[in-house]
């Protein structure tokens, strides 16, 4: 507590550990038995609306694990926007750089930095040609099989196949290169550590993968920031745990695990 006289704290700038900027997304979902041919009117059985977009389904990750985030992006000036503006405060995300416009909401690439420091890029959804300082300034550089391929020109299907994607992106100036692997986990490199290492995940009964990937970077900026002394593989090993939590519900951010359900020993 300020004592009176002094000024107000900003709170953002004292403690907020992870910011996003990236796409804060509303999805329409609609289960029908088939796609409709163009032009074509189907019944659906069901419908609703969902919170997605990479960068909010990340940052909602990170502060469900006890993160101080905040979400800087534009939704649009409308319900689904005030909406979204409302789950963030409701996932106890700062909304302070949250903005809404007239514009559609726009996203293609999340970056989250751990103030001043660490950076961690997503390439989603990846573009070949990629700007070399996106690789130049990532701290950690983050990205699936497909999205590796698309960077390197390379096949990745296997852990020994990421694992030479990783060093091409590593070659291009990243500190730390991991891929994503779904089931398998995930390779990870490091300029100290150039050698490919394969990090495995427990087997489990996938319901819905929708999100896993966000899940798994929003649990890695969320140890980034808040346990920055454990060792990368400790903290990919952990970071795997939560993402396989999430895929063993439906949905996207509605499967993410908050930390009171996951076990003490990641915390
Ligand atoms: N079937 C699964 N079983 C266990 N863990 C999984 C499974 N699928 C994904 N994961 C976890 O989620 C992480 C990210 O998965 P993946 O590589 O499929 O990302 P992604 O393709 O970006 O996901 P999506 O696009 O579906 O959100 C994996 O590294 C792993 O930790
Ligand atoms: C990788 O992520 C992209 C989104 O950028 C997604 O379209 C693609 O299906 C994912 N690939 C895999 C192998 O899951």
């Amino acid at each position: 507590m300020a004592a009176s006289g002094e000024p107000r704290r900003q709170w953002q700038e004292e403690v907020v550990a992870v910011v996003v900027v990236g796409s804060c997304m509303t999805d329409l979902v609609s289960l029908t038995s088939r796609l409709p041919k163009t032009g074509e009117t189907i019944h659906g059985h069901k419908f609703f609306i969902g919170f997605g977009g990479k960068g909010a389904n990340q940052c909602v990750q990170a502060a469900r694990l006890g993160a101080m985030t905040s979400m800087v992006c534009k939704v649009g000036k409308d319900s689904f926007g005030n909406d979204y503006i409302e789950n963030l405060k409701q996932n106890d995300i700062s909304t302070e750089f949250t903005y809404q416009t007239k514009d559609a909401a726009t996203g293609t690439a999340s970056i989250i930095v751990n103030n001043e420091v660490k950076t961690l890029f997503n390439p989603a959804p990846a573009i070949a040609d990629l700007d070399p300082r996106f690789y130049t300034l990532s701290d950690v550089f983050c990205c699936n099989e497909s999205e590796a391929e698309i960077l390197t020109g390379l096949t990745v299907g296997s852990a020994a196949d990421a694992g030479e994607a990783a060093l091409v992106l590593l070659k291009r100036g990243c500190q730390v290169v991991i891929i994503t692997l779904g089931a398998e986990g995930c390779v990870v490199l490091s300029q100290t550590e150039p050698e490919p290492k394969h990090i495995p995940t427990e087997k489990v009964k996938a319901v819905d993968t929708t999100g896993a990937g966000d899940s798994f970077v929003g649990a890695l900026a969320f140890y980034l920031a808040y346990y920055p002394d454990l060792s990368l593989e400790d903290m990919l090993k952990r970071s795997n745990f939560i993402a396989a939590v999430s895929v063993q519900a439906a949905g996207t951010q509605s499967s993410y695990p908050y930390k009171k359900d996951l076990p003490l020993t990641l915390f």
